[in-house]
């Protein structure tokens, strides 16, 4: 079995949902306190022991490399002011892994941004998550995936229940065959956004994928969805056809949608709240402002 080394994380998406700041400046690099979140998820996944990451960018996203990069002129300036602490923090950024990039120069979706990867990944199995979503609490999402691979050695998603109704028109539904152990099932189909009569169970499909290159030749074939885009997991439910495929519980883990405003707004005060320096003054802040 093939060790999982790749962590491949798309950006290039548009961001729509949180124009106007997306029109030049990555939904990505959104500050969560004072790091972005994409460094969230570089930093789960080395703590998960994968340190190649490989990042599928776009028009509009150079500040993505940009912070992955040394900044020379800064570390001087730092070095030259006594601030060697700070000078450390903006170099550890840079050294936490090393980074790929590979353009999508459309943006049909999150299967057609895997598939500018075709060429370059071997026949390695890889990680793929999202860059604007972050999973707080432990085991980590990545670590669940790895760990799930690496004992049923077969692809992997991740799944949470989620069951208003209202979910069944946003996320893909898993059809599930058996549950193999607390947590773990193998998976029959995923059906993308099925509606509340249609859905197979509540086990929603999260983007927390565990693949191989056999969904290249799927993902070829995939039929975009009305507004254009491919769905990776359109070629998930085809592999799931012809493989065995796993689904893992995000169960315990919170889930935080950074793509969207309001979640996003939720995610800086609760990891505000948690912080060291700013934490305290921050609750007073808000007990006041709700006070008012
Ligand atoms: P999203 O669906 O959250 O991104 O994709 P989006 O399309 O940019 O968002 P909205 O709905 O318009 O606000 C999940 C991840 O996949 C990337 C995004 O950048 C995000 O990190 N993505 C999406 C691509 O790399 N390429 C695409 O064509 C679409």
């Amino acid at each position: 079995m093939n060790e999982i080394k790749k962590l491949v994380i798309p950006v290039a998406g548009y961001g729509t949902r949180f124009l106007p700041f997306t029109k030049s400046i990555p939904k990505e690099m959104l500050p969560i306190v004072d790091r972005p979140v994409i460094q969230y998820i570089v930093e789960e996944a080395v703590a998960a022991g994968i340190k190649d990451i490989v990042l599928i960018t776009g028009y509009s996203k150079r500040a993505i490399e940009d912070y992955f990069d040394y900044n020379i002129e800064l570390e001087n300036l730092l070095e030259k002011s006594g601030k060697t602490a700070q000078k450390e923090l903006i170099r550890q950024v840079s050294d936490i892994a090393s980074f790929t990039y590979v353009r999508q120069k459309e943006q049909l979706g999150t299967g057609h941004a895997l598939l500018q990867l075709k060429h370059l990944l071997g026949n390695e199995p890889f990680i793929m998550v999202s860059g604007d979503d972050l999973y707080a609490g432990t085991p980590s999402r990545i670590q669940r995936l790895k760990d799930a691979y690496e004992k049923y050695n077969c692809p992997a998603l991740i799944t949470m229940e989620r069951s208003a109704p209202s979910d069944y028109d946003r996320y893909g539904y898993l059809k599930v065959a058996a549950e193999l152990e607390p947590g773990i099932m193998e998976v029959t189909d995923v059906i993308e956004h099925p509606g509340f009569a249609n859905a197979p169970s509540s086990h929603a499909s999260f983007i927390g994928y565990v693949l191989t290159p056999d969904i290249f030749p799927l993902l070829e074939k995939t039929k975009p969805r009305p507004k254009g885009e491919i769905y990776v997991t359109d070629a998930i439910n085809d592999l799931a056809h012809q493989q065995k495929v796993i689904a893992v519980s995000g169960d315990g883990l919170h889930f935080h949608d950074c793509g969207d405003k309001l979640e996003y707004l939720k995610t800086v005060a609760e990891f505000a709240l948690q912080r060291e320096d700013v934490g305290a003054a921050f609750r007073e802040h808000l007990k006041k402002l709700l006070a008012d």
